[in-house]
């Protein structure tokens, strides 16, 4: 094999700022606190905090070590880390969702990222002042739907797609020194941003009153959020909402913590690092996440509604409205700082995604930096088109669903399992511990070899299984009755047939709306063949690459 150049992080600081800023992401600002208000506010966060203890923290350490010890072999993407960690071949295909979740979530967070690049400009610009709350709302539709271009190409959308993807690329073809130095500079101000908008968060108060909604209170925003509700702990949809907001906010069950940690060096400490990144996330997630948002638009519009309009679309087709209300230099500084902090948070998760590729291509195919990281941005250019192009048809939404979401249990499910059964808790344990600058409590060896596999399988069959309405008392009465399990339209298993959407098909008398429903099948379907595509052309690579090395092997 060609002798490559040995890559490993600069600094201490440089892995745990670049870690923090894998797991910080949009995830934090746009998912964490519309997750908070669906789920019951108060009510969501003692199940979210408890998910972190026993399966966030447990998966960090897991993935770590895991990366750290298949990195000590020359591997630095999950195909391989795995492989090194068994016998049984199988688990290198395994291993391809480590790259796959990264492909197809990059394809449409990079867009995401794209429009707060867009939105920065914006703000400068001034493009939102004077504008009515609606204006707002609707500059936004008109960004991302093809329908308001007359060309069919939204193009201010595309070009900043582009942008984004090319940065991406840029900076990852730099290496580790390049993602590094993005995370030592973008996390800083990430968290200087989200300070001073949280500031103003926490002491707008009821300031922000107005003749149309004269009860319009920041504290009753904060209040909901924080007041915990202990009947929450008894819904399994609270529960699983939690959890899937654990593994997206720390990048566990994706991939990109393994191939971070592959270039640790082997004796140094990662059961310190991977806690000081997780705590990290938590911080900016708990504290700056959940003070931005919901205080604010509670504040000027009121909590009702806020609990009726959450959605992510929120920090693009409101915040920059509210912020208007500032005057015009805060206003813009508001807005800089906002979708600035966004870009920070994204970039630096976005990059991390880049790196499983380019790691994989270049253990197995000699691939350099450059051409890793070229072919990245190119891939992810080419599945992502469909999202730009068919946002609304919900192309978005489905590759969010099967490669940020499922993918990210079912990965983490195996992994856990190879870990502590069939590498075995004592070797993993000591893997977790060589180098270790603290003292991985006792208790972490029992959570990991029984409690975070358990909770995972309950997390996987509840979402496999999710019942009618999600009424789990009255399903699993059913079923002793005698009356089978009615499953929700909202299970993985109705997703797979589209149920829901043929039902709205069915019930839909308007044969425009009928149209839509049918394009939306559509375009769930292609997105589904896209993302199988991807994985089965990975499962290919990983394949010749199997062949390579026993080829190499046998000359050896
Ligand atoms: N962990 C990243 C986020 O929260 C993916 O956005």
């Amino acid at each position: 094999m060609a002798v490559k150049e040995k890559e490993s992080w600069g600094t201490r600081v440089g892995l745990i700022l670049a870690m923090a800023g894998n797991a910080v992401g949009l995830g934090n600002f746009l998912r964490f606190p519309v997750q908070a208000v669906n789920n019951g506010g108060g009510a969501f966060i003692i199940p979210y905090l408890v998910c972190f203890l026993l399966m966030g923290i447990p998966l960090l350490w897991v993935e770590w070590s895991m990366g750290r010890f298949g990195g000590r072999q020359g591997n630095h993407s999950t195909p391989y880390i795995l492989d090194s960690m068994t016998r049984r071949n199988f688990w290198k295909y395994f291993g391809v969702f480590g790259i796959f979740t990264n492909i197809g979530v990059a394809a449409y967070y990079c867009y995401i990222e794209s429009w707060t690049m867009s939105y920065v400009l914006h703000s400068i610009m001034g493009t939102f002042r004077g504008l009515s709350q609606t204006e707002v709302a609707d500059f936004f539709t008109k960004y991302v739907d093809v329908a308001h271009s007359t060309t069919g190409i939204p193009y201010e959308a595309v070009i900043f797609y582009i942008l984004c993807l090319a940065l991406n690329t840029y900076i990852l073809s730099r290496g580790l020194k390049g993602v590094e130095r993005a995370a030592k500079i973008g996390m800083p101000l990430l968290i200087a941003f989200g300070a001073f908008l949280a500031l103003r968060g926490l002491t707008l108060g009821t300031s922000g009153a107005s003749a149309e909604v004269p009860t319009a209170s920041a504290w009753d925003g904060l209040n909901f959020l924080w007041t915990p509700q202990f009947d929450s702990l008894s819904n399994p949809k609270v529960w699983l909402a939690a959890a899937g907001q654990i593994f997206f906010t720390l990048s566990v069950g994706m991939g990109t913590i393994h191939c971070y940690a592959a270039y640790v060096r082997s004796k140094d400490d990662i059961a310190l690092n991977a806690v000081s990144a997780g705590f990290m996330n938590e911080f900016v997630e708990v504290v700056l996440g959940s003070s931005i948002v919901i205080p604010i638009a509670a504040g000027y519009l009121g909590l009702d509604w806020v609990k009726e309009n959450a959605g992510f679309g929120m920090a693009f087709q409101t915040m920059p409205f509210l912020f208007e209300k500032w005057g015009t230099f805060l206003a813009m500084m508001a807005g800089v700082m906002w979708f600035g902090l966004l870009f920070f948070a994204g970039i630096t998760s976005s990059l991390a995604m880049g790196t499983p590729w380019m790691g994989f291509m270049r253990d197995e195919f000699d691939w350099g930096r450059k051409r890793g990281a070229w072919s990245f941005g190119l891939i992810v250019l080419l599945l992502g088109l469909p999202t730009v192009f068919f946002f609304q048809q919900g192309v978005f939404d489905e590759y969010d669903y099967w490669a940020g979401t499922v993918s990210l249990v079912v990965f983490a499910l195996a992994e856990v399992v190879l870990f502590a059964w069939i590498l075995g808790m004592d070797r993993g344990w000591k893997e977790l511990n060589e180098g270790a600058d603290i003292r991985v409590p006792v208790v972490y060896r029992y959570i990991i070899k029984y409690i975070t596999p358990v909770l995972l399988a309950f997390v996987f069959l509840g979402s496999l299984f999710t019942p009618l309405n999600n009424d789990w008392q009255g399903a699993f009465d059913g079923l002793l009755a005698g009356n089978g399990w009615s499953l929700d339209n909202s299970s993985i298993i109705k997703q797979i047939t589209n149920a829901g959407l043929y039902a709205q098909l069915h019930a839909a008398t308007d044969p425009v709306v009928a149209e839509g429903i049918r394009q939306r099948i559509f375009f769930a379907n292609l997105a589904r063949g896209i993302l199988t595509a991807t994985f089965l052309g990975l499962c290919l690579l990983v394949f010749l690459s199997a062949r390579r090395r026993a080829a190499k092997a046998v000359k050896a």
